[in-house]
């Protein structure tokens, strides 16, 4: 989806890294991250950022805090073991990517793995953030569309899991647990489409003969009786085997 008039602020030094954007966005040299009265990014010697209207600091997904997971819990994380056992023998499908904390935190375990996004500035947030981990990609689409016809370029023409997190359904004015979630709320929610989860889920079935994962919250009901589950403290992952045939 194409965000009509998306800006990209970029320091002077980064305006051919920002050129890359240049169909999508129109370009402007800046000292400094800008207050905006609209969604927009700004790009700098830290990577890019996300400006949103309302708060005075642009906001960047961490790095360093994705690491941290990585290697304090790395593949005992319950979205790991969702996955399976062997993860750097998977390829992955993380179909509803957002920031990538999940998709990415599966590539710096060692899988490879295609993030899908089709909120056209998450995505660019996403592919600046991707470019850092060997093992994964970056595609702006529609989920369906990847899934029923595999992009060019992507890794593999089946996936071994089909990662499913699509937004959870906003439950009344609890404040969701951190910044991220919180714009990525604010930026994809006229997009959301309570159907979509289970026309996703059906499809992703058809697409793999491994497991599809459905990230929910942990009281959420399930899309459809799944064939297992792993718990975490507030979230749970939803496994169910795919239908397709082994070939
Ligand atoms: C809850 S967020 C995903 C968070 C992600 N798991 C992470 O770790 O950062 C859901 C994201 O999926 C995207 N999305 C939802 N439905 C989609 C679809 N059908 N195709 C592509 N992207 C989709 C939304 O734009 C949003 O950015």
């Amino acid at each position: 989806m194409n965000e009509p008039g998306l800006m990209l602020y970029h320091q002077q030094d980064y305006a051919e890294r920002a050129q890359i954007y240049a169909p999508w966005c129109q370009l402007q040299a800046v000292t400094q991250a800008p207050a905006v009265t609209a969604p927009a990014l700004y790009l700098d010697r830290e990577g890019m950022w996300l400006c949103m209207p309302g708060y005075p600091n642009p906001f960047q997904p961490s790095h360093n805090e994705l690491l941290r997971r990585a290697q304090s819990s790395g593949a005992r994380t319950e979205l790991a073991r969702a996955c399976g056992s062997a993860i750097s023998d998977l390829h992955i499908l993380d179909a509803c990517a957002g920031f990538g904390s999940d998709g990415l935190l599966l590539a710096q375990l060692g899988a490879k793995v295609c993030m899908v996004e089709r909120q056209r500035l998450v995505w660019i947030l996403l592919q600046e953030r991707a470019r850092h981990f060997s093992g994964a990609q970056a595609i702006c689409g529609e989920a369906a569309e990847v899934l029923a016809r595999p992009a060019a370029g992507t890794q593999a023409a089946s996936w071994d899991v089909i990662l499913l997190d699509p937004m959870f359904p906003p439950r009344g004015k609890k404040a969701l647990p951190n910044r991220g979630l919180q714009h990525l709320r604010e930026l994809t929610e006229s997009a959301a489409n309570g159907d979509d989860e289970l026309i996703l889920l059906g499809l992703a079935l058809e697409k793999t003969a491994g497991r599809v994962v459905v990230k929910r919250r942990l009281k959420d009901a399930q899309l459809l009786p799944a064939d297992f589950q792993i718990k975490g403290k507030s979230i749970r992952f939803d496994i169910y085997r795919g239908q397709m045939q082994a070939s």
